[in-house]
């Protein structure tokens, strides 16, 4: 889908023309918000989304990958609905949650349905209107023969781009996995990619996955496929969907606090992180610090008790207060339990933000964890209170 010389003008207000549909899209949370940036840069951007290349696109868990493909899907719906013609192509695949590579739904256009529920059929499953699939269909199979049947069936030339979701690499069976699936499709998609061109259309893939172990396979399938990196929501974004919810009035109520300070905090707290802040809305600032963040820390640190001993907690002070300098046995466990993340060596989609919890090589996933380790540390205790964290970010 890249255009190496830069974007062509049509191009560019097509983008514009998607862009502008993502808005109406509704999300949990209302209206979606932001990611112009991230859609230019998967649209069009250099090295990013290319044809006969395979993408891994990570991110934090919850920074909205999921949520920003469903938008683009809706919009490209919406613009082939009002008849008008992107070229694009967007099919949708997502892998079970819990179980590596099962498909639990695949959609895509009225144009690509019929091929999508042939491949699907193929492997012994079925899809249903909504783009449930029934059955046993694995994923990396479904989209080879899907690449395969468009770069020999379809007629139409369009930029076609399909979409992993959910796919798994958080252990060492589903790294090996993934990476297995990265080197034989890197090699398929070039060749499907070639045949497809004679009709001038073009396929790209794209995997997205939260699970920040990926950075160990980087190096290994790092010419093969192209690297990007996403980043929870800028400051204004995160601020037009508090709004939207009307978060920082509950936060307000709940602390017995301001507006103003509410919405810092929560800034503080979920640094842009949608889920998080859906899960604040949902359940209260307190129980979710309590529920999700200090629960995992709280195991965390007690297993690096076990190896720092005595030094337990001077290593945790400064791998918060500058995470890039943290022990490796460290930082290794804090990026298998996503509680931090590898944010060099890959195209970024987003802006990043200058605040303390992100470094240059690597980034708390969300600002509570590094509050929270640094109130432990400051307590040399992992037993601390939501209220510990709100003085620690809040200081
Ligand atoms: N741009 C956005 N605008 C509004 N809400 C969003 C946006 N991105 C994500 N969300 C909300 O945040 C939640 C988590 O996002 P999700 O896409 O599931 O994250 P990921 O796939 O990266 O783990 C979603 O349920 C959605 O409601
Ligand atoms: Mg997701």
């Amino acid at each position: 889908m890249a255009v190496k010389e830069g974007i062509r003008r049509e191009d560019r207000d097509i983008v514009d023309e998607i862009i502008s549909r993502m808005h109406s899209y509704e999300t949990s949370l209302g209206r979606f918000v932001d990611r112009e940036e991230e859609v230019k840069n998967i649209a069009a951007g250099e090295n990013i989304v290319e044809g006969g290349r395979i993408t891994v696109l990570y991110g934090p868990k919850g920074c909205g990958k999921s949520t920003l493909f469903s938008a683009l899907r809706y919009s490209l719906a919406e613009l082939e609905r009002e008849g008008f013609e992107s070229g694009y192509e967007l099919v949708y695949v997502s892998a079970k949650p819990r179980v590596s590579w099962d498909v639990s739904s695949a959609y895509s256009s009225t144009d690509l349905w019929g091929l999508l529920a042939e491949a699907v059929s193929s492997l012994g499953g079925s899809l249903d209107q909504s783009g449930v699939v029934k059955g046993l269909v694995d994923a990396a199979k479904l989209i080879a023969i899907l690449i395969d049947r468009i770069a020999r069936k379809f007629e139409k030339g369009k930029n076609i781009l399909i979409v992993l979701d959910e796919a798994r690499a958080s252990g060492r069976e589903s790294l090996g996995a993934f990476r297995d699936w990265l080197e034989v499709s890197a090699n398929e998609i070039v060749e499907d990619n070639r045949v497809y061109s004679r009709r001038r259309g073009s396929i790209a893939v794209i995997a997205l996955t939260s699970d920040a172990l990926v950075e160990e396979i980087m190096d290994e399938v790092n010419d093969k496929v192209n690297w990007a990196f996403m980043w929870n929501l800028s400051r204004i974004a995160s601020e037009e969907l508090v709004n939207q919810i009307g978060l920082h009035y509950r936060v307000a109520r709940e602390l017995g606090i301001g507006y103003e300070e509410s919405g810092e905090l929560l800034w503080r707290l979920a640094g842009g992180n949608p889920r998080a802040l859906e899960r604040i809305w949902k359940r209260g600032l307190k129980r979710w610090l309590e529920g999700r963040v200090l629960t995992r820390l709280s195991k965390f640190v007690e297993k690096m008790q076990k190896t720092f001993g005595e030094r337990l907690w001077e290593e945790l002070w400064s791998a918060a207060s500058n995470i890039d300098d943290a022990d490796i046995d460290l930082k290794t466990v804090m990026l298998k339990r996503n509680i931090a993340i590898y944010i060099a060596a890959a195209d970024k989609i987003s802006e990043i933000p200058s605040e303390p919890w992100i470094g240059r090589e690597y980034a708390f996933q969300i600002p509570a964890y590094y509050h929270a380790l640094k109130a432990m540390a400051r307590k040399r205790s992992r037993r601390i209170s939501p209220e510990d964290v709100v003085r620690e970010a809040m200081a």
